[in-house]
């Protein structure tokens, strides 16, 4: 089966294309435009140029993933006419996106893609809503079937991915119960799974993600955006220089002792903002010894309250996902986690951590395996639950 999916949540616009065989697949091609450079002026991402940027870049992607995949051949495709005035319907709040789209789409054939899987949530609207009128408009004009997928599902299922050569991978057996814990910007998440695609919420935070957090002590910091690998890099380094230095800044373990599964990292950036208000002159060092401080509070409560998710469920597998998890100390703690107490660790690449189209698509895959139905009428959905 032959899936192509589709990512626009935030400020990533990506588009992936599969190859998938019971549980191994193969990666055609694989496509991300980060718009970073453009939302760093701001500090953080502006969703209206998310969605303007979107609308630009998804055609030309689009293109190119064919292109990889093998699946671009230029021929007149006629059958369209019919079918113009529906697309333009569908696009008619995209109309340079609505030229693009018609000029790739009538000078190529219809490629031999079985499934479309396109993110319609959780994320920025405006941003989620152009992925899903793009990946609606696909199917109307190729007769593919789409089906919606949630955003942090893509996070947990890319995980279980197991890398076989540099593109394919098999699906690692996950066996039940597990618990993911969901570390991005917009989240902060343990989910109990009992069976597979069945997401119970049993941990969330109160105020600010794990993501956002990280964010925001980096521009009290006067680090650039994203923040998170910015305090990842000062805290190594802090760590490689000073291993056994006892910190002048000590920050809170916010509800490490609540007895629930519950986080709250909005007290820790404002305990971060005092600490920096109170010192005359901010240099390199102190921001290092800050940014390993906050980075070991954070750590500190996310691995005590996984393991204390993992002790009351009795979990046999532990699923780490989202951007969050692209960093190293996390990483290396879950992996010290796992071999003291013999629970399996499912981790995505590096690559695969923040956002992309390959989870997108892989969850995508593993929906229509179980029998979930194509959907026409979905709309975009930014505080889409899992
Ligand atoms: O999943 P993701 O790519 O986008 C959302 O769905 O939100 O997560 C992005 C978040 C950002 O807050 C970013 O700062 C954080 O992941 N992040 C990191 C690292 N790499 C990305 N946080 C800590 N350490 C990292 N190495
Ligand atoms: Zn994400």
């Amino acid at each position: 089966m032959i899936i192509l999916g589709i990512e626009t949540s935030c400020d990533e616009t990506a588009i992936c294309l599969i190859e998938a065989n019971n549980d191994s697949i193969k990666i055609l091609g694989n496509e991300l435009y980060s718009q970073i450079e453009l939302h760093k002026q701001y500090g953080g991402v502006f969703p209206m140029m998310a969605k303007r940027e979107h609308a630009k870049t998804l055609t030309p992607l689009l293109e190119k993933c064919l292109h990889d995949g093998g699946f671009l051949h230029n021929k007149k495709n006629d059958l369209l006419g019919s079918k113009k005035e529906k697309i333009k319907e569908i696009l008619n709040r995209e109309e340079n996106l609505f030229a693009a789209f018609m000029e790739l789409i009538e000078k190529i054939e219809r490629p031999d893609i079985d499934a479309i899987a396109i993110t319609n949530g959780p994320g920025l609207e405006p941003a989620l809503w152009v992925g899903v009128v793009f990946a609606k408009a696909l199917s109307l004009a190729w007769d593919i079937p789409v089906f919606p997928v949630n955003h942090m599902e893509g996070h947990i299922i890319v995980a279980s991915l197991d890398k076989k050569t540099e593109k394919e991978f098999v699906f690692k057996k996950i066996n039940y119960p597990a618990i993911a814990l969901l570390v991005s910007g917009g989240h902060t998440q343990l989910v109990l799974i009992q069976e597979p695609l069945k997401y119970k919420i049993i941990g969330n935070t109160r105020d600010d993600a794990v993501g956002e957090a990280f964010d925001k002590v980096a521009r009290i910091l006067g680090l650039p955006y994203p923040g998170g690998p910015e305090i990842s890099k000062l805290a190594e380094k802090e760590r490689v220089e000073y291993p056994n230095k006892k910190t002048k800044y000590p920050l809170p373990r916010p509800m490490i002792h609540s007895h629930d599964l519950n986080f709250s990292f909005s007290g820790i950036k404002t305990a971060v903002l005092y600490t920096v208000q109170k010192i005359p002159a901010l240099t390199d060092t102190i921001r290092q010894e800050i940014a390993k401080e906050f980075e070991d509070a954070v750590i500190e409560v996310i691995v005590k309250k996984t393991q204390e998710a993992i002790r009351e469920h009795g979990a046999q597998t532990l699923i780490i996902g989202g951007g969050v998890s692209a960093n190293k100390k996390i990483r290396s703690d879950f992996t010290q986690l796992a071999n003291d107490t013999g629970i399996e660790l499912m981790i995505p690449e590096i690559s695969a951590s923040t956002d992309n189209a390959l989870m997108i698509t892989v969850a995508g895959y593993m929906n229509i395996i179980s029998g979930k139905k194509p959907e026409t009428d979905f709309v975009a959905k930014g505080n889409l639950s899992l």
